[in-house]
């Protein structure tokens, strides 16, 4: 007899993002008249940058020739593209990241999903509430969790995010051993400082921990105090693993390419105590369950980093941003607190009552979809999220939507 993973059967409903579909098409069926504006998931809409698209072009093209046809590549990424983003994300900012420190993959969210694998199941996880769903849903199908009470797993240490911290959660009182941190946040906006991040580099070094920290939204930073990566902290590269992706700066959701930093100094244990590096660790995962991206997807992402394709991003993020502002200062003038929306493109608001009450409202009264805060942890209940991922047309006319409805 074929028998389940049991830890499947402690996961809460579906996925956040799935449960918020099947209401859209519940909807969108009973009213197929209305149009719907979505600012739920964070899925970008705009064209892929030209730089970009034309080396995809000439990447497809060179397959089509036998003499520059390539099979399969490794498993860890073409040189050509480790090597762009080690210099221009990474050592450009002063951060000391190595080329073959750098895995390309298909998404932050496969690699934030997958990383835990290669740790114990007994070790104690520490993840922000509100926070992307992947770190929980993850560990709990590992089974680093018992069964869920009042939308909370027993086992898991969570770090309260909320309004009284700015959405920056405290280091935890108990100790542990992994720690999820995702900065500019998803879903609040809220950015960590240099000295807040150095706060929690300390705290796992001290102890022996590992952070993985998701910077899938750096790109989305204005303020030029903040930190983009992790390594722009001290003693960063003993302790820490980033995420980062092409999804949201250069458009990538439905083309797929993302990254994970491992430096060969970050540390994990075995039940003895023995020292073993994480990097090999992840080395072997990659290589045995991954091939890798296509090569014409990785020169599309190499493009990403040239000249062009500095500027065209810039440009897009620029547009996302202008969209942030005007929901941020829409909602605000109809009387609603925000934070975000100023280093990220998320505004995360208070809803003044129940989040799915908030999304319902939104969505039969004036045809928008937004992202209730319930779905990204307990702390989130009360506040709803807006993504500024969309047309400003369709901003516009959103919010116009919203300002009628509430
Ligand atoms: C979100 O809306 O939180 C993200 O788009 C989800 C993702 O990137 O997987």
């Amino acid at each position: 007899m074929i028998k389940i993973n049991e830890n499947f059967n402690k996961l809460q409903a579906s996925y956040l993002f799935s449960d918020i579909a099947k209401r859209v098409t519940a909807f969108q069926q009973a009213n197929p008249d209305k149009a719907i504006i979505k600012l739920g998931i964070g899925d970008v809409t705009r064209a892929l940058p030209d730089a970009c698209i034309q080396a995809f072009h000439a990447g497809v093209d060179e397959m089509a020739n036998d003499h520059s046809f390539h099979g399969y590549g490794p498993e860890q990424g073409y040189d050509f593209l480790r090597e762009a983003i080690a210099q221009n994300d990474f050592q450009a900012r002063g951060c000391d990241i190595a080329a073959d420190e750098v895995f390309v993959s298909d998404g932050a969210k496969c690699d934030s999903g997958n990383f835990q694998e290669i740790f114990a199941t007994d070790i104690t996880v520490a993840i922000p509430d509100p926070v992307y769903p992947v770190y929980v849903d993850t560990n709990v199908m590992a089974g680093r969790s018992g069964e869920a009470s009042d939308g909370r797993y027993a086992g898991l240490v969570y770090l309260d995010g909320n309004k009284a911290n700015g959405f920056i959660p405290d280091l935890p009182s108990t100790p542990v051993d992994l720690i999820y941190l995702c900065f500019p946040n998803n879903p609040t906006g809220a950015t960590a400082s240099q000295a807040q991040l150095q706060q929690w580099v300390d705290y796992a070094r001290e102890h022996k921990a590992l952070i993985l920290f998701d910077a899938a939204y750096e790109a989305f930073i204005q303020d030029d105090s903040l930190p983009h990566s992790i390594f722009e902290v001290e003693g960063a590269r003993e302790v820490a693993v980033e995420f980062r992706s092409f999804s949201k700066n250069a458009g990538f959701t439905g083309t797929r390419c993302a990254y994970t930093v491992v430096p060969k100094e970050c540390m994990a244990y075995t039940a003895t105590g023995e020292q073993v590096p994480v990097y090999g660790l992840w080395n072997r995962r990659h290589t045995t369950k991954f091939n890798s991206v296509s090569y014409p997807v990785q020169k599309a992402a190499a493009a990403a980093y040239s000249e062009a394709g500095k500027q065209q991003i810039k440009a897009l993020i620029d547009y996302y941003m202008e969209n942030a502002k005007y929901i941020r200062e829409k909602m605000q003038a109809l009387g609603y607190d925000c934070i975000g929306g100023e280093n990220s493109p998320y505004i995360w608001i208070d809803a003044k009552g129940d989040s799915w009450d908030f999304f319902d409202t939104l969505l039969n009264q004036a045809g928008v979809v937004c992202t209730p805060g319930a779905g990204f942890g307990k702390c989130g209940e009360g506040f709803i999220r807006i993504s500024a991922f969309n047309s400003l047309e369709n901003v516009q006319k959103a919010m116009q939507r919203i300002s009628q409805a509430l």
